[in-house]
């Protein structure tokens, strides 16, 4: 789809009102909701007022004074952004009165600016420049000789954008946008009058203060005083392209801003239903990986890892791929090959990739990276509720009075939706936080949580039932839902187990480590507080007991009633852009697309008919058998797509070894990322600006993906893997992904309304979409579950074997950080990597102390799996006993001392509880030292092959 660059601007936020206001401007009659502003309700009618300070993303203002009125019966010219409609107004926008007062109000503001507009980066897309041709503004009366700003220093000190006060103009567009947009509030107005300026933090370089980068004040801006770097540098776009973010699950929409096939900037989509308008500093300006000198572009081959690669044909690459995989099937058997799909890729992508698996293969090896995250969101969801998803829209979050975010950290995972969690927040909402660790969330600008769970890592299931318990035994819960919607023998099972006294708060004390009362408060507030919705993410999952608490978190959404309308429900936030769409498109080894089990004879007759081939009623490995069975010697290929699983798996010694033992490791991705470093043949790969396709959300929401360059590689991906399936003599004759989908939503009974067509049409789209639910279903389970009646099911706390000892007295715990995305193959090939360049280990200060630890120092940090080395940061964001790290950096090795437990029903790793031991060092781990010294051999295997025609 292509659009104009340039978006219309109505001036103030719509309002929502069932009332409506009747007026009249220009002699227009106008009807809009209570509440609208004089200049919202002229620009809906067509006509444009003048305005500086006012846009429709940001509460009104009235600082510019240029957008007065007249209004028939009230003295003076009021402030048309300030104003709101009344019954039987009669507006005058255009009147010579206040022709000259906008041109004397111009006319101060253009004395002040420097005019070069010719020059300007914002030349052509500058609201001021506009203003002044609006208004009329022919002469500058006052020259530059009194005071101004002209000489005022520019801030160039972040990556992406540029601060010049020599063009500013005091709007406060900037600092309304910080606060309301993304709730940050690094900006203000310093001093007052001809004095006043725009200041960073406490008049810091942007870089120093707080901003996260997020952009939403260089987007409020209304001339270049905020201004991309980019667009300094390439120019204004000339055309622009709606596509979807392929960073996290918030799966925001933006316009690709284009000259020619160069991406001059992204900016947030005001219309994208996920982030409206909003956007974070990964999906905004982190787009430079895409065309970094790092991408391989050419196929390359080769018999052994430590060979040279040999650049190769597309055919030539595909070929040799073909006829490894058929050698290994011939002599170990069918299922001796397999392949993995990726959350980063599109469902299109995904879904061929498990089609070529169980139709070319003939087996069900496939799996995907959600098996190392929301695994147990799947199975969980499932059982209770019957869907393997999440409840909500992210607008629902309008109507929640009670969030509740469990081992999630919003503002650095899933930025654009924690600021909108933010705004509710400030709007009056309570806050509860179930995290081992401090996150940003607990205090942030006028937020502050009423309760923090500051649990010990691994403990979550005895919240979950303590809560329960609570609510249970305090006589809150909600019988009347629970009776109508619920059933009834297993509520009364779980009931009779979650009053037992060893599930109280204040049994559980001890094992939390959360004092009980504050349990209990937390679970009244949870109960009673009106419209209750639960956040989770992978501090939820990752676990030993990931599944049971996702069950545990149905049951008391369930047991309170916050289900199934506006306002509550139980949302997982999901990581990557598409992890909902993996799962969805049957990426698992037992379940074909639309979570339909491999077992049942109906789905693969259907699948069979369509496909024209037999499918194997078993269900094939999961990713860790995939490992074992490659070192055990009966598993001897893999295609993996898009997916790092050298790095992001756990037990990194074990999937190394796993992959070595490999015959044939076919890697397509757009780097040579830790696993390519294994493989013996590489398709490039292409980034989401060189195809089309779709993502699904967090939120269920599929939103389209749309070519805005061309493949540097000359494919798309899916085209390799319809090539690699044709090769393997399975013919695949798509035209287009379009066609993917189609037969897709032919296949997938909650995808039968979904088509390029109908996307086009609505923008995007909620799963499920069918004959019931045409557009979509924004929340789910409204008037019955998915499965008919909701299943309470018993969480029996289990405590993981992971247990601390003297040996191994702290507990390790992971998450990610804002600027970084995951394994970091994208984002450290950005500026990013100013804002985290290295993955750190937290520790608490008494922890550090006892050990000799300063902020700064070396920390080997040795688990039962295995040791590695990290610099140290102090801080009292982890409890005693605890420490943290990310995990964006390869050679930090995160999981090389991650263990093997993982949740009993999915497998996921139970990445978040490790017993490791800190001290200090003077060098890298002896796994660290191995890493570089293979990762620099690789290096130079792949520029031997490079020189030619790629150095
Ligand atoms: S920086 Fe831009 S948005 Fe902020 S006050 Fe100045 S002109 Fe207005
Ligand atoms: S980039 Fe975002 S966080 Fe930084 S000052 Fe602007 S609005 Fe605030
Ligand atoms: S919040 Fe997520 S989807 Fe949105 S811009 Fe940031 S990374 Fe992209
Ligand atoms: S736009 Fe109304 S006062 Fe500035």
């Amino acid at each position: 789809m292509i659009s104009t660059v340039r978006w219309k601007d109505l001036g103030t936020p719509a309002r929502v009102s069932e009332r409506m206001v009747d007026l009249e401007v220009d002699g227009i009659a106008v009807s809009v909701p209570e509440g609208t502003s004089v200049l919202r309700a002229a620009a809906e009618a067509g006509i444009s007022i003048p305005k500086l300070c006012a846009t429709d993303s940001l509460e009104a203002f009235g600082s510019c004074r240029l957008c007065l009125v007249e209004i028939e019966g009230r003295k003076g010219y009021p402030a048309s952004c300030t104003t709101p409609v009344a019954a039987g107004m009669v507006v005058h926008t255009q009147t010579r009165k206040l022709a000259d007062i906008r041109r004397g109000v111009m006319e101060l503001y253009i004395s002040d600016h420097p005019l070069d507009c010719l020059t300007c980066s914002a030349n052509g897309n500058c609201e001021l420049q506009d203003m002044a041709g609006a208004v009329g503004l022919r002469e500058v009366r006052y020259g530059y000789d009194g005071e101004n700003h002209l000489d005022a220093k520019k801030d160039t000190s972040n990556p992406y954008f540029t601060f010049d006060p020599a063009k500013c103009i005091v709007c406060s567009r900037c600092v309304r946008a910080c606060e309301e947009t993304q709730g940050t509030f690094a900006l203000t107005i310093d001093s007052r009058g001809f004095e006043s300026k725009v200041s960073a933090g406490m008049n810091e370089a942007f870089m120093d203060s707080e901003c996260v980068s997020c952009g939403a004040c260089v987007q409020a801006c209304p001339t270049a005083t905020l201004m991309e770097k980019s667009v300094i540098d390439l120019g204004q776009a000339e055309h622009s392209v709606i596509t979807t973010c392929a960073y996290c699950g918030v799966g925001c929409s933006f316009r690709a801003e284009m000259k020619g096939n160069e991406l001059v900037r992204m900016v947030p989509h005001k219309d994208g239903k996920a982030n409206h308008g909003h956007s974070c500093v990964k999906g905004r300006f982190a787009f430079g990986y895409a065309t970094h000198k790092d991408r391989i572009t050419t196929p390359m081959i080769r018999d052994k890892i430590t060979d040279p690669w040999k650049q190769v044909s597309w055919e030539e690459a595909i070929n040799h791929a073909a006829s490894e995989f058929k050698r290994i099937q011939a002599k170990y058997g069918r299922g001796a090959v397999g392949g993995i799909t990726s959350s980063r890729c599109t469902n299109e992508e995904t879904y061929l990739v498990q089609k070529l698996v169980r139709a070319a293969f003939g087996n069900n090896n496939v799996d995907t990276c959600a098996r190392v995250c929301h695994s147990p969101t799947g199975y969980g969801l499932k059982a209770t509720l019957g869907e393997s998803a999440g409840t909500q829209d992210f607008d629902s979050v309008d109507k929640t009075d009670v969030v509740l975010v469990i081992g999630a950290n919003p503002t650095d995972g899933h930025p654009v939706f924690a600021s909108r969690m933010k705004r509710r927040l400030r709007e009056g909402a309570k806050l509860i936080v179930v995290d081992p660790r401090t996150i940003d969330l607990v205090r942030t600008p006028h937020v502050a949580a009423s309760h923090h769970l500051k649990l010990r890592p691994g403990t979550n299931v005895a919240i979950i039932n303590a809560l329960a318990h609570t609510i249970v035994t305090e006589g809150l819960a909600n019988e009347a839902f629970v009776a109508e919607r619920c059933e009834a023998k297993e509520y009364a099972k779980w009931k009779a187990f979650i009053s037992e006294a060893r599930n109280s708060p204040e049994a559980l004390e001890a094992e939390t480590g959360v004092p009980a009362a504050e349990v209990r408060a937390a679970a009244r507030l949870y109960a009673t507080g009106g419209n209750a919705a639960i956040y989770y993410g992978l501090g939820v999952t990752e676990h030993s007991q990931g599944s049971t608490m996702v069950i545990g978190i149905a049951n008391l959404a369930m047991l309170t009633g916050n289900i199934g309308r506006e306002g509550v429900g139980v949302n997982p936030l999901r990581g990557q852009n598409n992890v909902q769409g993996a799962c969805d498109m049957g990426s698992f080894p037992h379940e074909l697309p639309g979570y339909r089990h491999v077992s049942d004879t109906a789905t693969r007759t259907l699948f069979e008919q369509n496909w024209g081939v037999k499918l194997d009623s078993e269900p094939g490995l999961r990713i860790p058998n995939m490992l074992d069975a490659a070192i055990d010697g009966s598993f001897r290929g893999i295609y993996v797509e898009g997916e790092d699983i050298a790095q992001s798996d756990p037990g990194t010694q074990h999937v190394t070894a796993a992959l070595e033992a490999m015959e044939c490791v076919v890697v397509q991705d757009l780097f040579l990322n830790e696993t390519a470093k294994y493989a013996h043949v590489f398709l490039p790969g292409s980034s989401f600006l060189e195809k089309n396709g779709t993502f699904t959300n967090a939120e269920r929401r599929i939103s389209p993906v749309r070519k805005v360059m061309p493949s540097l590689s000359g494919k798309e991906d899916w085209e390799i893997t319809v090539m690699l399936a044709e090769a393997l003599g399975y013919p695949m004759p798509y035209k287009h992904p379009s066609e993917i989908m189609d037969e897709i939503a032919r296949l997938t009974p909650t995808f039968t309304g979904v088509s390029y067509a109908k996307l086009d049409e609505l923008g995007s789209i909620q799963w499920p979409c069918n004959e019931q639910h045409p557009v979509g279903t924004p929340v789910m389970h409204i008037d019955e579950f998915v499965r008919g009646k909701g299943r309470f099911m018993i969480t029996e706390y289990v405590p993981t074997e992971e247990r601390t000892s003297r040996k191994y007295p702290l507990i390790l715990t992971t998450g990610r950080i804002l600027s970084q995305y995951n394994v970091g193959a994208q984002t450290r090939r950005t500026y990013n990597s100013m804002w985290h360049d290295e993955d750190r280990l937290e520790i608490h200060p008494s922890d550090a102390e006892l050990r000799g630890i300063k902020t700064g120092d070396w920390c080997g940090i040795r688990s039962r799996a295995g040791e590695t080395v990290l610099r140290a940061l102090i801080t009292e964001r982890v409890q005693p006993g605890v420490v943290y790290t990310t995990f964006h950096f390869p050679e930090s090795g995160a999981n090389v001392i991650t263990t093997e437990n993982s949740d009993w029903a999915t497998n996921c790793p139970e990445y978040k509880v490790t017993a490791v031991q800190v001290e200090p060092v003077t060098q890298p781990s002896e796994w660290q030292k191995r890493f570089r010294t293979f990762t620099e051999q690789q290096q130079e295997l792949l520029e031997e092959a490079r020189e030619p025609t790629q150095a």
